[in-house]
């Protein structure tokens, strides 16, 4: 990473420009005035909160304090699937897109669960930054570490929101701490809370020493309102002495030992500003928000085999990061989302996918909004368009129209859980076959077929085993297929490579249970490393490959 333009673009801009053919401003207008970013945080830290509170200054929903009734309000958030509302959780992966202040934002909503881990890391791959959210009173929890880790690898710029501050139990300094500790960031805060728990009340700046406190009556609201006084005007009245003197050692502490901001290496993903504030009482959210305009990157260049590319040339080219099948019951459709990467995007364009090379003429494309979906004209570098697709897209597919460009591969990740399903009723055995067909095509689960003479088995392989309900419920509820799902043992598996001879003499231990993928090449399942090693050595001229 290199330049940095007034936009705060953090990219290879000057490589790039050598790979580019010529920009174009409309392009280059439309990218600066983007923000794409994922929130990264553990389940219940208060993502969906500070989500419908960016909804609400956006003005795409107009109840002032409806955290209490968001169960009802599903319609309008993020989850559309009758499981996600089932179970409280969030499973999909959705875009938002809003208009505030002047700047278009898409938000990638990556799901907090676990299990999800597979389908959350590959939408970090379409996201420029990251808000992390920490609930003030847990401090770093494992899922935010295990997400943080993704984006860190990608080196994305990630500002982190302290939240739940209105809460007893939370130590500013213990969580700065915390944050470079575990994960080996710095930590800077830009601004500092004035009071704790209940007496948590108001904000310093740490640059300017301006304190803004929040009008206690109106917890809550839109808007809170706010007044200001300095903290280096003791007559002002409106900070008490322990006030004004715990702000002050606190920031002359920081001011010594804390890490300094510096925008290039937070655009590096070296160190992260810090915010404070309580997401459901609303204070510090708004400040939060517009210090995240002004900070976060609009779309850069991307690294693809022709080199890094820019965003802001003429040619359009991006990658698809999700499938889902069936959004919508009522149409039965499949949707693959692309993330705009370069140029301008059109409606019905005809493009080239990279991996085939075949030509496709885009000619439904959607804008997404939670569950509302409106036709997009036209997309530029940063959002994120909806495609219905026949089955000829694929995870990580590069489109591109003009020079040819294929984006870097998405990361894949390692399935730890197996299990066999067995389609309930044989009268469905179509539907079942043409369901799961759908369901891996979208990546979410990977379907093993039994290789073992005379048995008909299949098998599911996943990063989490809280993706196999997912499998079971959405055969049932949008194919009309019971399943039974029966957990395995083995905890490995390979995938063999080798010449036809040794294949063919491949011995295997009695526990193991040989398959294909869907590539018809040999997988093993292994239930110990001391099975697979065993294998290994009595079968020399073979390869034991993970499933990466
Ligand atoms: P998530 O999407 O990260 O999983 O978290 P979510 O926003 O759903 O918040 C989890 C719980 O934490 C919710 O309570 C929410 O109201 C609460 N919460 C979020 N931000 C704050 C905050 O700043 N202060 C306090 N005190 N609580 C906060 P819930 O009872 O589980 O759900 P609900 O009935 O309020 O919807």
């Amino acid at each position: 990473m290199n330049s940095l333009d007034g936009n705060g673009r953090a990219n290879h801009q000057d490589e790039a420009e050598a790979n580019s053919t010529a920009f174009d401003p409309t392009v280059r207008a439309e990218v600066s005035r983007r923000r794409t970013f994922a929130i990264i945080s553990h389940p219940d830290a208060g993502k969906t909160t500070l989500t419908e509170k960016l909804l609400l200054y956006a003005g795409c929903l107009d109840v002032a304090g409806m955290v209490r009734g968001r169960r009802n309000q599903r319609a309008v958030t993020s989850d559309w699937m009758a499981l996600e509302r089932q179970r409280g959780i969030s499973i999909t992966s959705t875009a938002l897109s809003v208009d505030y202040l002047g700047v278009r934002v898409n938000l990638l909503d990556t799901p907090g669960h676990e299990d999800f881990s597979e389908d959350t890391y590959r939408t970090l791959m379409a996201a420029d930054s990251a808000v992390m959210v920490l609930d003030a009173t847990k401090g770093v929890e494992p899922q935010t570490e295990k997400l943080f880790q993704v984006c860190a690898r990608r080196r994305i710029p990630i500002l982190t929101f302290v939240n739940k501050l209105d809460r007893p139990g939370g130590d500013p300094l213990g969580i700065l701490s915390e944050i470079e500790r575990v994960l080996g960031i710095a930590a800077s805060p830009l601004n500092w809370p004035v009071g704790l728990g209940r007496d948590f009340r108001g904000l310093c700046d740490r640059e300017t020493r301006a304190v803004t406190l929040f009008d206690p009556e109106a917890r809550g609201s839109l808007v809170v309102p706010t007044t200001t006084c300095r903290l280096d005007d003791p007559a002002d009245g409106q900070l008490s002495d322990s006030e004004r003197e715990a702000l002050q050692g606190d920031l002359d502490l920081l001011d010594v030992a804390g890490a300094p901001f510096d925008r290039d290496r937070f655009l590096q993903g070296q160190v992260t500003p810090v915010f404070f504030g309580s997401a459901l009482i609303n204070y510090g959210v708004e400040a939060f928000f517009k210090a995240f305009l002004t900070l976060g990157p609009s779309p850069g260049a991307r690294p693809a085999e022709e080199g890094p590319i820019p965003a802001d040339r003429a040619e359009f080219a991006g990658f698809i990061f999700k499938l889902q099948a069936n959004m919508d019951p009522k149409h039965r459709d499949r949707v693959a989302f692309l993330r705009v990467c370069s140029g301008r995007f059109e409606r019905d364009m005809e493009v080239t996918n990279a991996r085939t090379g075949t030509k496709l003429r885009l000619a439904r494309s959607h804008r997404l909004f939670a569950q509302g979906r409106e036709t997009t004209d036209e997309a530029f570098p940063g959002d994120v368009v909806g495609l219905n697709s026949t089955g000829d897209l694929r995870l990580g597919d590069t489109l591109y129209a003009g020079p040819p460009v294929c984006y870097e591969p998405l990361p894949e990740f390692p399935p730890e859980c197996f299990a066999r399903l067995d389609c309930a009723d044989t009268g469905r055995r179509k539907q079942f076959d043409r369901g799961l067909f759908q369901l891996v095509e979208e990546g979410a689960v990977r379907v093993l077929v039994s290789t073992r003479p005379g048995v008909r088995e299949l098998y599911l392989a996943a990063v989490g085993t809280l993706q196999f309900d997912v499998v079971q419920a959405r055969l049932e509820s949008e194919y009309g297929v019971p399943t039974r799902l029966v957990p395995l043992e083995p905890k490995l598996a390979r995938r063999i490579e080798g010449d036809a001879v040794a294949l063919k003499r491949l011995w295997l231990p009695r526990a193991s249970i040989p398959t294909s993928d869907r590539d018809g090449d040999p997988v093993i399942l292994f239930s110990t490393s001391f099975e697979l090693e065993s294998c290994r050595k009595n079968n020399p001229d073979l390869h034991f490959v993970p499933l990466s």
